[in-house]
């Protein structure tokens, strides 16, 4: 059969996409496999029966893509694909949904409260979410990827102009708790947990920026935790990608309050990035799997 690179797309995260995918299919086809790229913005359907598409590598970031939305299309058409199935996929890319399945399970994360488009949001009601929630907040899209839409704010006219932002994307605007520390992210490859990698950034967060168009950001695999914290932020990984019924591959976020502090999580990404610049082919590098070897053991998890 011939396998489908799914990639492009019309997200927010469609140019990351892009890049994912045409990553991805080099290495297949490097490897001599028998694929094609389909941008699903060029009819997904047509071209899955016309190039006789008997199995998919969705490489789509955010909506569309990681939400669930093509998973259970290629499901009708009984077409196998990568990754997690239609539910988790959908509950992963809501982190609302998320956090709210973590914090009943105990799984440590910001605290946090959403904003609806439409209802009105005050400077009284701002200055309440800060009494609430801290002197610095985050705010978010609730159904975005890459830290698009998303601003780190310190006070109520920034917030307000923040939940703005975020509706542009989303009806749901996150608002959470700052924490200062260090980003951790951990990549779940079939069961079981890569080593942690840090970032480190001189800009004000891990934003778009940083994550794809500056030289400045720093990567470290082993990210320099012991091994007691490393096991702990694994397991933290696998417990809350599993929580949400998540299978095959991903990669689940975290950051860690001060040097010794929590590891909360931020969010799992079941379509996570593998771009030039990504953390998951970082992952996989350092325990010795080739970024092509990589790409094959995803596309084995549209087997099970
Ligand atoms: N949402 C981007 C692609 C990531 O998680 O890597
Ligand atoms: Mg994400």
């Amino acid at each position: 059969g011939r396998v489908a690179v799914l990639l492009g797309g019309h997200s927010a995260e469609r140019e990351v996409s892009l890049q994912s995918g045409e990553a991805i299919y080099a290495a297949l086809i490097s490897a001599g496999v028998d694929a094609v790229k389909i941008d699903p913005v060029d009819g997904l359907y047509e071209q899955l029966k016309s190039q006789n598409i008997t199995r998919v590598f969705i490489a789509l970031h955010g909506r569309d893509g990681e939400d669930g939305v093509v998973q259970g299309f290629l499901k009708t058409l009984n077409i196998p694909f990568t990754g997690s199935d239609v539910g988790s996929a959908a509950i992963s890319m809501n982190k609302l949904l998320s956090k709210q399945i973590w914090q009943q399970l105990e799984i440590p994360t910001a605290r946090f409260s959403t904003v609806k488009h439409g209802e009105s949001f005050s400077e009284v009601d701002a200055r309440r979410l800060f009494a609430k929630l801290g002197s610095v907040l985050f705010v978010k899209p609730v159904k975005e990827g890459s830290s698009v839409g998303m601003s780190k704010v310190k006070t109520p006219q920034e917030l307000i102009s923040a939940v703005k932002l975020a509706h542009q994307y989303d009806v749901h605007a996150l608002v959470e708790s700052y924490i200062s520390g260090k980003e951790y992210t951990v990549t779940v490859l079939k069961g079981k947990a890569l080593p942690s990698i840090s970032m480190q950034t001189p800009r004000e967060f891990y934003d778009y920026e940083a994550k794809y168009e500056s030289t400045t950001t720093e990567y470290f695999c082993p990210s320099g935790l012991n091994d007691i914290d490393e096991s702990e932020v694994q397991s933290l990984a696998l417990r809350a990608f599993e929580s949400l019924g998540c299978t095959g591959w991903g990669r689940v976020d975290f950051i860690r309050e001060g040097e010794s502090g929590p590891f909360l999580i931020l969010e799992a990404n079941t379509v996570p990035g593998m771009t030039e610049s990504s953390l998951v082919p970082k992952a996989a590098n350092a325990v010795g799997i080739s970024f092509e070897k990589l790409v094959f053991h995803i596309l084995d998890t549209s087997f099970s």
